[in-house]
C-alpha cells in the first residue's frame, strides 16, 4: 500500500507579460509564500473524502464524471481523472487541504489547488511529478472542466517555480529560466479587495481577439507577430489587442535584461508600459486597479507599478525600495482608503519555491 504524502503549490504574482501566455508568448512571475497544501493518505475504497477549514468538506468516488462534482472540489476530482488516463491511477484517499492564498483575488488559488492535488495524488502512487506535466494537467483542468480557456503561465510558476527570484517562461516551449531579483528591490502585492469572475466572457473575447488577429497575419500565434504587422489587421479592436501582446512579450524580455543588469528603474519603466497598455489596448484594468497602480506609483522609493493577471480586479503588483517599503505601505493604504473607500490588502513578499511532495508515513 502507497504512503502517506504531503503535497505543497504556491500561488503566484505576475511580476510582468500578461495575456501574453496563450499567444505562445513570455511572462515573468514568481511563486509566492503563499500556498496550499495537502495532506493525503490512501483508502482501500475508491472515494476521496476532502476536508479543508477554507474550502469546507467534499466527498466523491473516483469513478464519478468530474463534471458532476461541485465547485473546489472539481478541481480534485478532475486532476485526478485526468491522471488516471495518463496512467497515474490510485485508489481513494483522504485529504486534508489548507491554504493561505486568499482566494478570489488574482493570486492563482486554483492554479495551486490543482498542482497540489496533482503532486499529492501521483504522490500517492509513489511518483514525483515533474512540474511541465502537471501544469498542462492543471490547465486542462480549467479548460475542459471549469470552463475557462486560461493559458498555463499560473500552473507552471507554481508546479516549477525556482526558489530565488521571478521565472522567465516562454510559453510556447515551456522553458523555465530563473532569474534574480536584486536585494534593493521588494515586491509589494497590493489587494484593490475588488472581486470578479475570470469565467465571465470578457477573457474568452481577449482570446478570440488575439487568434483573429493572428489568423489575419496569418500566423497561428501573435507571439510570431512584429510591431510593423499590426497594420494589416483591420479590425481596430483586434489591432489594439494585438499592439498590447506584441509589444508586452518585448517588455518581458526588456525587463529581464534589466534585472540582470540590476537596472530597476529600467524595470519599473516597463511595469509601467505595462500598466498603460493593458488599460488602455488590451482594457483589462478597472478603476479600482488604475487607483492603486496611480497611488504605489506616486510613492518614493517605487520603481514602476501594475494590475497583474487576468485583470478586472484583483491585485496589482509594485517593485520598491526595499529601504522605502514601511513608508510606502503605510501612505498607499491611506491613499487608497481615502480615494475609494476600502482598506486595501497589502503585502511584502520574496519569491518562493514551486510544488514539492513528501512522502511520509510507515510502508503498510
Ligand atoms: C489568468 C490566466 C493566465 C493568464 C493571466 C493573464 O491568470 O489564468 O493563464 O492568461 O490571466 O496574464
Amino acid at each position: 500500500m502507497a504512503n502517506d504524502v504531503v503535497a505543497q503549490a504556491p500561488g503566484r504574482v505576475n511580476l510582468i507579460g500578461d495575456h501574453t501566455d496563450y499567444n505562445d508568448g513570455f511572462v515573468l512571475p514568481m511563486a509566492l509564500p503563499f500556498k496550499t497544501v495537502i495532506s493525503a493518505s490512501p483508502r482501500a475504497d475508491n472515494e476521496v473524502h476532502l476536508i479543508s477549514p477554507g474550502y469546507g468538506t467534499a466527498v466523491f468516488s473516483l469513478i464519478d464524471d468530474p463534471s458532476t462534482v461541485d465547485s473546489w472540489a472539481r478541481y480534485v476530482a478532475a486532476m485526478a481523472h485526468l491522471l488516471a488516463h495518463e496512467g497515474i491511477e490510485t485508489n481513494g484517499f483522504d485529504a486534508s487541504i489548507a491554504t493561505d492564498i486568499p482566494i478570489g483575488a488574482g493570486l492563482s488559488s486554483s492554479a495551486a489547488l490543482e498542482v497540489a492535488a496533482g503532486y499529492a495524488i501521483a504522490g500517492l502512487t509513489g511518483i514525483e511529478p515533474d512540474p511541465v506535466s502537471i501544469a498542462r494537467l492543471g490547465q486542462r483542468v480549467e479548460n475542459e472542466f471549469i470552463g475557462i480557456q486560461s493559458g498555463i503561465m499560473d500552473q507552471l510558476i507554481s508546479a516549477g517555480a525556482g526558489a530565488g527570484g521571478p521565472t522567465l517562461i516562454d510559453c510556447r516551449s515551456l522553458a523555465l529560466t530563473p532569474t534574480e531579483l536584486p536585494h534593493a528591490a521588494q515586491v509589494i502585492i497590493m489587494d484593490t479587495m475588488t472581486r470578479r469572475e475570470l469565467t465571465t466572457s470578457a477573457y474568452d473575447d481577449r482570446r478570440h481577439s488575439c487568434e483573429r488577429a493572428a489568423a489575419a497575419l496569418g500566423l497561428s500565434r501573435l507571439r510570431d507577430a512584429t510591431l510593423a504587422d499590426l497594420d494589416r489587421i483591420s479590425d481596430l479592436e483586434d489591432r489594439h489587442r494585438a499592439h498590447h501582446v506584441v509589444a508586452e512579450n518585448q517588455r518581458v524580455l526588456d525587463g529581464v535584461t534589466a534585472l540582470g543588469a540590476n537596472d530597476l528603474e529600467a524595470f519599473g519603466s516597463t511595469m509601467r508600459a505595462s500598466h498603460s497598455s493593458l488599460r488602455d489596448l488590451y482594457e483589462v484594468s478597472a478603476p479600482s486597479l488604475d487607483a492603486m497602480v496611480m497611488i504605489a506609483d506616486a510613492q518614493p522609493g517605487c520603481f514602476g507599478a501594475r494590475m497583474t493577471g487576468g485583470g478586472f480586479a484583483g491585485c496589482a503588483v509594485a517593485l520598491v525600495k526595499r529601504d522605502a517599503v514601511t513608508d510606502f505601505l503605510r501612505n498607499v493604504e491611506l491613499g487608497y482608503l481615502s480615494e475609494t473607500g476600502i482598506a486595501p490588502d497589502l503585502w511584502a513578499v520574496d519569491p518562493s519555491p514551486g510544488a514539492s511532495v513528501t512522502f511520509g508515513g510507515g510502508l503498510s
